[in-house]
């Protein structure tokens, strides 16, 4: 049985598709029993191809620890960005498949519905809880590896690009600058995160205050859905469009590839970077008046806040900004705006688009901008533990004095950083897309440790952390962004009865209003909850 072949066919003639199904339910029952040697990536394979018509040696593209050891573990680990859950007692996938044409996404829905096999999808393998590459609720599981489906389409001429999941941030921005000087795309700092997750849950980055999330600047998308089938956005429902911008990763289906418009970027913008030292900012007066001006200022100011462990009982924190325009213009806005800072022409780099997305990855200074597609961003520890938080008003300098007193004690490493939200974040609404936090935050926390050494005691620090700003920042729900994702508010277990409340809890804080919609629409169009993991979006509970 040939996949597409099948789909087209069936339209017209619908025996022939009864034939297809008569011979999937017979070989359904013929399956030889499992050999000493026959692996489970056997089966799967032998099922990939009956149900692909793409002439490819599919024996290529699979990983086993078995038969490939040492492949199987580089692979794993090629994209895997959080080391914490690369240690032996990781579960591990029981083998890889790293598709080459959609098709072959297509054909590991149906195998992998027709063997009972569950499947975990990665693109760029930036989440911060490992979801896509490691299962603590299902054994056995596989991994569906995108990273061979990385084309990126630039079409200037059109103010758009098609990207494939697998693509990362930092191959469609080089793609797009190799094109044009003048067109850019609103997405994340970090050049290695994947397009693949990093759309499907928001998305956000320097360019958010002028044109919002990445999410909101989708056109359309190629899915494959819980039956195999794909769609784009005119044959896949309304419903199905709006969820896959902003519900969040691994629950609807798996996005072959978005359609993005481009925005309008000037040929020259200034990037800033000024640190002060807690002596030279004891009362918090900089920070305090940056929260009060952050979400208020021109939406072409970007400013974000890093606030950084240096080890020896001192903490730096770092305004780095970027201002799509001069240097000139910029000095005069922040003399009205936020003298406090005391930016001077010293502090500004004029620079291409490009060039800053190297200054916001915090490459070193005169990094090529071929690294954009090269090389590992330095921008996180390799082994941490993330949790985040919006806030809606300024946080007193009497509890920044508790935040900054944690953060004297610990190492290098532990960061916070603060990304300002307004502009045009404020006039989308709420339930646009699934992603909620609009108006009236003033900004976004991510909370960051490194877990290299002492895991725990990190862990216990940062959980210590958050739950001492409960009072200063959203509530009921207090809100959380899923592509920092966590699982500390909740988990789906392998106790189903009990996942649908849970999940209300966690789901609420990520989404508000629209996790109802979200479950609705889970429900509609993966009813047998194909695409789940330890924070899927739940289907409605059965009602006995
Ligand atoms: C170093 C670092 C920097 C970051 N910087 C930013 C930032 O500037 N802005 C920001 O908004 N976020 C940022 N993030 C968070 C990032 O957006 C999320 O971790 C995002 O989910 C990563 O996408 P991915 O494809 O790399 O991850 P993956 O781990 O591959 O996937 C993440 C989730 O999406 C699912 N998924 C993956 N591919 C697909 C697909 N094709 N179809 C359907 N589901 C899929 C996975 O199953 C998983 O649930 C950063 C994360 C890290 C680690
Ligand atoms: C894995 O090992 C098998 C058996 O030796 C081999 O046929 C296959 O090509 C290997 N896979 C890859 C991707 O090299
Ligand atoms: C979307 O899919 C439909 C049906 O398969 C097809 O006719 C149409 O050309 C596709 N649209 C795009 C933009 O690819
Ligand atoms: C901290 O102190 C140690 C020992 O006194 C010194 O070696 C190190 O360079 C200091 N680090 C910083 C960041 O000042
Ligand atoms: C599953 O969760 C439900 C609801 O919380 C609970 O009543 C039940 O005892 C749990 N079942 C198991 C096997 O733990």
């Amino acid at each position: 049985m040939r996949l597409i072949a099948e789909m087209r066919v069936s339209k017209l003639a619908p025996s022939v598709s009864y034939i297809s199904f008569l011979a999937l339910y017979f070989s359904f029952y013929t399956i030889t029993p499992i050999s000493s040697t026959s692996l489970p990536h056997d089966d799967f394979i032998k099922c990939l191809h009956k149900n692909t018509y793409i002439d490819f040696p599919l024996e290529k593209t699979f990983f086993t620890p078995e038969r490939n050891a040492s492949t199987f573990i580089k692979v794993l680990e090629s994209t895997a960005q959080n080391t914490r859950f690369l240690t032996n007692s990781t579960p591990k996938p029981s083998f890889i498949f790293t598709p080459v044409h959609e098709s072959h996404v297509q054909a590991s829905i149906i195998c992998s519905k027709k063997l009972g096999i569950h499947l975990r999808v990665r693109s760029g393998g930036h989440d911060f809880e490992a979801v896509s590459y490691v299962s603590q609720i299902e054994t056995p599981f596989v991994l569906l590896d995108l990273s061979k489906l990385r084309q990126i389409n630039v079409d200037i001429e059109d103010n758009s690009a098609w990207v494939q999941a697998g693509a990362t941030l930092g191959e469609v921005y080089y793609r797009i600058a190799e094109k044009s000087k003048i067109h850019g795309f609103p997405a994340g700092l970090c050049s290695t995160v994947g397009v693949g997750g990093y759309i499907t849950g928001g998305g956000y980055g320097a360019l958010m205050r002028k044109y919002g999330l990445a999410a909101d600047n989708v056109l359309d998308a190629k899915i494959v859905d819980a039956n195999g089938k794909l769609l784009n956005r005119s044959s896949m429902s309304e419903d199905m469009f709006w969820a896959i911008r902003g519900g969040g990763g691994g629950s609807f289906g798996i996005i072959l590839a978005w359609k993005l418009k481009l925005v309008p970027v000037p040929e020259t913008l200034t990037t800033f970077s000024v640190t002060k030292t807690l002596e030279q900012d004891p009362d918090f007066k900089t920070l305090s008046k940056w929260q009060r001006v952050a979400d208020k200022l021109v939406e072409e100011l970007f400013i974000r806040v890093v606030i950084r462990a240096s080890g020896n009982n001192t903490v730096a924190t770092s305004y780095r900004g970027q201002f799509l325009g001069g240097k000139e213009t910029l000095i005069e806005i922040m003399k009205k705006d936020f003298p406090e800072l005391g930016l001077t022409q010293k502090d500004c780099t004029e620079m291409r688009w490009i060039e800053s997305i190297l200054f916001y990855g915090e490459f070193p200074a005169g990094t090529p901008i071929e690294d954009l597609i090269q090389v590992k961003s330095p921008f996180l520890n390799p082994s941490f533990k993330s949790k985040g938080d919006i806030v809606k008003k300024p946080i007193p300098a009497s509890a920044l004095k508790g935040v900054f007193k944690r953060m004297v004690q610990q190492e290098p490493g532990t960061f916070l950083a603060f990304a300002p939200y307004g502009g045009m974040m404020a006039k989308i609404s709420e339930s646009e897309i699934p992603f909620p936090h609009r108006r009236g935050t003033i900004f976004k926390i991510l909370y960051n440790v490194d877990t290299g050494k002492r895991p725990s005691s990190q862990i216990k620090w940062i959980r210590e952390l958050h739950s001492f700003m409960t009072p200063y920042v959203s509530s009921n729900p207090r809100q959380a962004y899923v592509n920092y994702r966590d699982l500390d508010l909740g988990q789906n277990t392998k106790n189903k009865t009990s996942n649908f409340k849970n999940a209300q809890i966690w789901g609420s804080k990520y989404f508000k209003g629209n996790f109802e919609r979200l479950v609705r629409i889970k429900s509609k169009v993966d009813p047998y909850n194909i695409f789940r993991h330890e924070q899927s979006i739940p289907t409605l509970p059965v009602q006995s």
